[in-house]
């Protein structure tokens, strides 16, 4: 059921930017997209398209770029392979396929030069037209009894405003992320605590950091993002940074930030994706009991 308030505009669309380079996890990502690296037997994106369903919305658009057939190819229909598990009677594998291709409608807007996050959200403003919409990086798998999307979505149904994502890192960590300035809003309503953004400042020096509530790749955005976004100007890493044209908003509308309840995995990082496999095959019924035992008998 999709959290709403009739007197708001509906968050209906999911955007997916998938069309990043992926160089931190080079070779790996030189042939195939990161968001079709497995954790455990899914892709990355598919955590993220089964958060976005949980959360009631199922209008998805993915933003690709060269190189990124396979994600298309991964939720359309595979006649072939599903010819082939139903004549060998692979009944069980069969449904998991099919289940990925009746899940939803994709619509694929391509970025055709990786200009950054900003510029890749811009490409979908025809799309999206006069709606909030959301926003998700795939490569931030978030483990949360209630979806993180979802959790925003009471946070959007209560302010009818934009509502990002934050999450607390301790010490020079915070220097890799986009940081908020905010002011406390509201402690108890929601899952987490709601601040109200006052600024942000990308990759700031540890020093220079305004909090230490890092912005993490979970955005409610009012449309009125893509007119900051055509104007802001390429930023660090000679990008066009989603955090800046944030900046400009938060200077217009309000924006609030939730610090959600969740085990974030960074797995476009080689060790976050190291851990996420981890955690994740420990939690999964058919493989966690013995993978512990195995990881419990090695040499360590
Ligand atoms: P990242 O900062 O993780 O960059 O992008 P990246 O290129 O994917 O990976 P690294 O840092 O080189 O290893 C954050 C999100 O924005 C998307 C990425 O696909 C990822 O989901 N993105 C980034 C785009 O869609 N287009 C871009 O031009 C840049």
């Amino acid at each position: 059921m999709a959290i709403s308030n009739p007197a708001l505009p509906m968050v209906r669309k999911a955007v997916f930017p998938a069309a990043g380079l992926g160089t931190r996890f080079l070779p790996a990502t030189k042939a195939q997209p990161k968001e079709m690296l497995p954790l455990v037997d899914k892709p990355i994106i598919q955590y993220g398209v089964e958060e976005v369903l949980e959360s009631g919305l199922d209008n998805i658009i993915m933003i690709t770029g060269r190189g990124k057939n396979s994600i298309e190819d991964h939720f359309d229909v595979s006649f072939e392979l599903e010819r082939i598990l139903a004549e060998k009677g692979k009944n069980e594998l069969l449904a998991v396929v099919r289940e990925i291709s009746d899940m939803l409608h994709i619509a694929y807007v391509r970025q055709k030069e990786a200009l950054g996050l900003g510029h890749a959200v811009l490409t979908v403003r025809e799309l999206v037209g006069q709606e909030p919409f959301a926003v998700l990086l795939a490569d931030d798998v978030i483990d949360a009894a209630v979806p993180v999307l979802r959790q925003m979505l009471e946070v959007y149904a209560a302010t009818g405003h934009s509502v990002i994502a934050v999450e607390q890192i301790p010490g020079e960590a915070i220097s890799s992320y986009g940081v908020v300035r905010v002011e406390p809003w509201d402690e108890t309503r929601f899952s987490g605590p709601v601040f109200r953004v006052l600024d942000l400042v990308e990759k700031p020096r540890p020093r220079e950091a305004p909090s230490d509530l890092a912005v993490v790749g979970r955005y409610i955005l009012t449309p009125g993002i893509f007119e900051f976004l055509e104007t802001t100007p390429r930023g660090a890493g000679g990008e066009i940074q989603l955090t800046d044209a944030l900046r400009g908003l938060a200077r217009h509308e309000p924006i609030y930030a939730l610090r959600f309840q969740g085990r974030r995995h960074d797995t476009g990082d080689k060790l976050g994706f190291l851990k996420a496999t981890v955690e994740l095959a420990l939690k999964r019924a058919d493989l966690g009991a013995a993978f512990r035992q195995y990881l419990q008998n090695l040499p360590l």
